[in-house]
């Protein structure tokens, strides 16, 4: 089964969030379980730095008559053939992939990723003679119109199938009416029944209305987005598509986040033997200028600083943490308001609470193998990776029953104590409240040592590997393909 992916991000070449991890890790996934798997990208700096033996593929035209080159190769970090769009006047500048250095969107990102959407119909058409994917699986609103290119290709005796993956409804990639005209489309898509979201034009919907079938990144949010409070505006298309929408849930990159090998921590551990992780929380400790006591649970969170992730809840419950004697550190970079919060705290608690504004991968990595509890008390949350590292690395997760959390976290309730399947904390109302009762149950626990690290040890079994993922991937794209 060949299979083109085609996303905007991949770890470990560019990553501003979960979907470059997943980006990164589902063709090797997916090529284990016997699918031939290539990715189309867009020719960000890092990224074509990385392209080895590449030659030019095709020049083709984009929909507003600029020529482009693409190129292919082998992602030589991943091990992975790779196409990739070459136009250094699109994509290389200072900022992130999708904002400039004053987090304002880049202009012309209608065009920057249109063309990706383009150069996935053009693969899905036929551009490279010698290797024709039989699905191309779009992520996120920044490949969402590949589908919609694709529904309008010309007509060709093998069926290509088109999967779109929505890790964030949120952001939908939303344009003025008149951007329309640049993407060369069909006037009869600029409706209701195609991109046309309230008179603008949206990459997301263009994914949700043409793919053959639409995928979320766990089966929890896959129902929660076809309601109106998750919905964004889109839950009635997304209803009226139920039977092609389903939910499979993420994975983690067990080569990567794996607390035994990871050469970014201070000190391996595993589950049978954990040692290394009270090593590491000293060594943190004492780097971070926090008092260094074994017994101080520490709590962790390593997030984007938005609105989604529900930290402004955390800052009202601090003292449910402080006051009985906890610790917190934090990683992150975001809403400049909640960047200056966190600030405040760790300057009013000096010796408790450390911050770090900022984007640090190896940072993350320590933190999670210092901590005790990861925070993840985000208002709506897709599917969420830092729960799973923290089940990986011993640090027990602590989350809002909401899309992903609820299906990869079971609270230490009596009942899942004793059924054992425990391995973290669960509140179920969005309130400052429940934060802090479910933050009092893990102090509880702490306190029972035997307990806590029983709980501890299930979460660093648990499998969270992605044969699971790729074998339900790679089912439903024989599904379409059928
Ligand atoms: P989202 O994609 O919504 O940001 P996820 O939990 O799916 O949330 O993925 C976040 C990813 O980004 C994880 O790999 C996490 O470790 C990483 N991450 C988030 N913020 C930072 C940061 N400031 N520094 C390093 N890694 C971060
Ligand atoms: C998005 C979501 C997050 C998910 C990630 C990877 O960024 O916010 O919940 O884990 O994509 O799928």
């Amino acid at each position: 089964m060949n299979v083109l992916q085609v996303s905007a991000e991949i770890f470990p070449l560019l990553k501003t969030g979960g979907l470059a991890d997943i980006a990164g890790a589902l063709p090797g996934a997916l090529n284990a379980v016997g699918c031939d798997v290539r990715v189309l990208l867009p020719g960000f700096a890092s990224i074509l730095a990385d392209l080895e033996a590449a030659s030019v593929l095709a020049e083709v035209t984009a929909p507003w008559g600029e020529r482009v080159r693409v190129c292919q190769g082998r992602l030589s970090t991943l091990g992975i053939n790779a196409y990739v769009i070459d136009s250094p006047h699109l994509y290389h500048r200072p900022g992130t992939p999708y904002e400039d250095e004053r987090r304002q969107p880049h202009a012309d990102n209608h065009r920057r990723f249109a063309l990706l959407g383009w150069v996935g119909a053009q693969l899905a058409l036929g551009l490279d003679a010698h290797w024709q994917p039989q699905v191309v699986h779009s992520h996120d609103w920044h490949a969402g119109l590949t589908s919609a290119y694709m529904a309008f290709l010309p007509h060709r005796s093998q069926r290509v199938a088109s999967v779109f993956t929505v890790h964030n409804l949120a952001y939908q990639g939303l344009f003025a009416p008149s951007y329309f005209y640049d993407l060369g489309l069909p006037h009869e898509a600029f409706a209701v029944n195609g991109l046309e979201f309230h008179g603008l034009v949206s990459f997301m919907k263009a994914g949700l209305f043409y793919a053959d079938h639409i995928t979320t990144v766990s089966p929890t949010y896959a129902q929660e987005i076809q309601a109106p409070e998750q919905g964004c505006g889109l839950d009635g298309l997304l209803r009226t598509r139920r039977t092609e929408l389903s939910g499979i849930l993420n994975a983690v990159d067990e080569a990567i986040w794996n607390p035994a090998i990871d050469r970014q921590i201070g000190f391996n551990y595993a589950a049978r033997n954990p040692a290394g992780k009270a090593r590491c929380k000293a060594a943190v400790q004492q780097e971070l200028g926090l008092q260094v006591q074994a017994e101080a649970p520490l709590f962790g969170v390593v997030s984007r600083l938005t609105e989604q992730k529900g930290l402004h809840l955390l800052l009202g419950t601090l003292q449910a943490i402080l006051g009985r004697g906890g610790q917190l550190v934090v990683l992150g970079t975001g809403e400049s308001a909640l960047e200056t919060a966190f600030m405040a705290q760790a300057a009013l608690h000096p010796g408790v609470v450390s911050v770090r504004i900022g984007y640090d991968e190896t940072f993350a990595h320590k933190i999670f193998s210092a901590t005790d509890v990861t925070l993840v008390p985000s208002r709506f949350e897709p599917c969420g990776l830092t729960q799973m590292y923290g089940l990986k690395y011993g640090s027990l997760p602590l989350v809002h029953r909401v899309g992903g959390l609820a299906d990869t976290v079971v609270d230490c309730s009596l009942e899942e104590l004793a059924e054992e399947r425990a391995n973290g904390f669960v509140f179920n109302h969005f309130t400052t409240q429940a934060l802090e009762r479910a933050i009092g149950r893990a102090f509880a626990l702490y306190a029972r040592k035997s307990e806590w690290n029983l709980v501890r040890a299930r979460g660093m079994g648990q499998a969270l590997g992605w044969e699971v993922a790729a074998t339900q991937y790679a089912a439903l794209y024989q599904h379409l393909c059928a």
